[in-house]
């Protein structure tokens, strides 16, 4: 057993996904349709842009993506076999989805156009590694977009705390204000962050940046 990937979180994501995604589409339905919905509502693409979702999971970001622009050229990364192997599936092969993580993308440099991750940035041990991996693949001027809990929301604070207990797959959830911070840190410059709930219970932000013309 690889003790720094123990100390990092990674055995714990991998042992929480491969036990529920059977039931992970099932389970969260309304939840997964409300913020893929929402994320996608909040950035553009040009018909051909390359974008790649970062912890895909089952792949629904990437099937609303795909019905909506059928001409996009969609990838996806996760690295829990059992969730990609439900995104395969249900993806046309077209898609290229492959293992991997947030922190070391398997990918050239300046490759994508919008690089989006939605409800994933909770589990990450090292945000501004991830962060800056995520900037390294995206072209100069292209987009990045992530959407996940926000810790200015009660409801979102009381589950972080729980979570931080009980499960250990779960790593933090952050406040507006320090997700601007880490998003600096990895050189972004323009921070725009939409705060909003999809019910009563779960309140969200999406930050969207662009990646300097250097
Ligand atoms: C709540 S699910 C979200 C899946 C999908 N994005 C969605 O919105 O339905 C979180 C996903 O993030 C993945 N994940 C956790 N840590 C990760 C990391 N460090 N890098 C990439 N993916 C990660 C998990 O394996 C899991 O599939």
């Amino acid at each position: 057993m690889n003790t720094h990937r123990q100390h990092d979180g990674r055995d714990q994501v991998v042992k929480e996904y491969s036990r529920i995604a059977q039931v992970y589409d099932t389970k969260w339905s309304f939840y997964v349709e409300a913020t893929t919905r929402e994320t996608v509502s909040r950035f553009s693409l040009r018909p051909t842009d390359r974008i790649l979702d970062v912890g895909c999971g089952t792949g629904a970001l990437l099937h609303r993506l795909a019905a909506t622009h059928p001409d996009a050229q969609l990838s996806g990364i996760e690295p829990v076999a059992e969730m990609l192997a439900i995104a395969r599936r249900r993806l046309s092969p077209a898609i290229q989805l492959c293992a991997g993580w947030a922190e070391y993308l398997p990918f050239a440099a300046e490759q994508f156009d919008v690089v989006v991750s939605c409800n994933m940035f909770h589990y990450i041990r090292q945000p501004v590694a991830a962060l800056h991996e995520m900037r390294r693949v995206l072209r100069p001027g292209g987009q990045l977009v992530i959407t996940d809990w926000c810790a200015d929301h009660w409801a979102c604070r009381v589950c972080d705390r729980y979570l931080r207990l009980f499960q250990h797959a779960h790593f933090k959830t952050y406040r507006e204000r320090e997700c601007v911070r880490l998003l600096q840190e990895a050189g972004y410059v323009v921070v725009d962050i939409d705060r909003y709930r999809i019910n009563w219970l779960w309140g969200m932000m999406t930050a969207r940046v662009t990646k300097d013309a250097a």
